[in-house]
């Protein structure tokens, strides 16, 4: 009996007795990874428990959503199938890391014979617009799970000293099942250290948060969301599985986002360059207004995206050729290409280039 896993039997017993469907379902795993040693028939006997279905259960169940005391708002929204009309465009180190959580996910009960557990915690930190909820939603969507997200606002907006109670409750609720959480806009708790609040209410924030995080099951993921990653205590920082850096996206990554409307490759080179620097959102925001202005004014859609995306960049002073900005708007206002040259003091196939270059025409 010298190898049997004495300390592994008692953390089945313990997490059995205390724990969540998930923890213990890990503790198992890890005896009977240990267990083989000594006993391989009993050990395989006791993983065939283990079995993704026993530890996912409950994924559509709906328990009470917990609210807030004073104000009996709900503290969570849920969403459940989430489904998005296209996946998020993420730059490869972004998207290889979701997918490497996506696998282990998907390997569930391999990992968990082996008392392993997937990636259960992400930090997504990044500027506004760039796609940090969005692939929030889509990792829910992908791991076929409810999606709950903390009503910040409502956790926040509730009186002195109930917050840390609210946010812990939220994290029973989620422990409880197979879900991602996601807390958005994280940074809203951390900001707080500006305001009047006082010291002791955040740290104990942080505590709720740093408790969560080291006792977060198998079966739930937890994503947190952020602005200011540099807000965050290094003590959270540091207790996340992985911490994801979203950039705005690079030239490659906005053709590739254009792709489903621009048909021309020379223009979408040219738009990307154009839009460089901007965030997904306000870029979206672009093609949104000339969707919108193509379809009512019956006219073609690229040039009206070109036209936004050009005064847009005029307005901030970062064309590298505003020349070309100036040409292009005067041609769509109607004038000829001849009367262009002329305008600028430059040769018709000069502008003619100029046009083909951001029209493909
Ligand atoms: N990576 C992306 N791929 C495709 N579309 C994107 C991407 N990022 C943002 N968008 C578009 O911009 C919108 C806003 O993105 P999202 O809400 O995910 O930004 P965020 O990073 O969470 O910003 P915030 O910090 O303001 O919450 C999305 O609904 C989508 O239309
Ligand atoms: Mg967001």
């Amino acid at each position: 009996m010298e190898n049997f896993p004495k300390k592994e039997l008692l953390n089945i017993v313990k997490t059995g007795m205390t724990g969540s469907r998930s923890a213990f379902a890990l503790a198992v795993g890890r005896f009977a990874s240990k267990l083989k040693q000594t006993d391989l028939e009993l050990a395989q006997e006791m993983s065939k428990f283990l079995s993704t279905e026993h530890v996912m259960r409950g994924a559509t169940d709906f328990a009470p959503i917990p609210v807030d005391a004073d104000s009996r708002m709900e503290l969570v929204e849920t969403i459940f199938p989430v489904s998005l009309e296209k996946r998020p465009i993420l730059d490869q180190s972004t998207q290889t890391t979701l997918d490497g959580v996506l696998r282990e996910w998907a390997s569930l009960e391999e990992l968990l014979k082996e008392g392993l557990a997937p990636a259960r915690t992400l930090l997504f930190c990044g500027q506004p617009g760039v796609g940090k909820t969005l692939a929030a939603h889509w990792m829910a969507q992908e791991l076929k799970l409810p999606l709950l997200t903390l009503n910040l606002a409502t956790v926040m907006s509730s009186f002195l000293g109930k917050t840390g109670n609210n946010l812990r409750a939220v994290f029973d609720h989620a422990m409880t099942r197979p879900c991602v959480l996601l807390l958005d806009e994280f940074d809203a708790i951390a900001k707080r250290r500006d305001d009047e609040t006082d010291v002791g209410e955040l740290k104990r924030l942080v505590n709720v948060l740093l408790q969560a995080l080291d006792d977060w099951p198998a079966n739930a993921l937890l994503i947190a969301a952020t602005n200011h990653g540099e807000l965050l205590d290094p003590a959270v920082w540091r207790r996340f599985d992985h911490v994801l850096k979203f950039e705005p996206p690079g030239r490659q990554l906005i053709q590739e986002y254009l792709a489903e409307f621009v048909e021309s490759e020379q223009v979408r080179v040219s738009l990307a360059s154009l839009l460089h620097g901007e965030s997904f959102s306000s870029i979206g925001q672009i093609v949104m207004s000339a969707r919108k202005t193509a379809l009512l004014e019956r006219t073609e859609l690229v040039p009206n995206l070109v036209r936004n995306a050009i005064k847009l960049r005029l307005s901030k002073g970062g064309m590298a050729k505003p020349l070309d900005g100036e040409m292009l708007l005067m041609f769509f206002e109607g004038h000829s290409r001849r009367d262009i040259a002329t305008h600028f003091g430059k040769t018709h196939p000069t502008v003619s280039s100029v046009i083909k270059r951001y029209l493909g025409e």
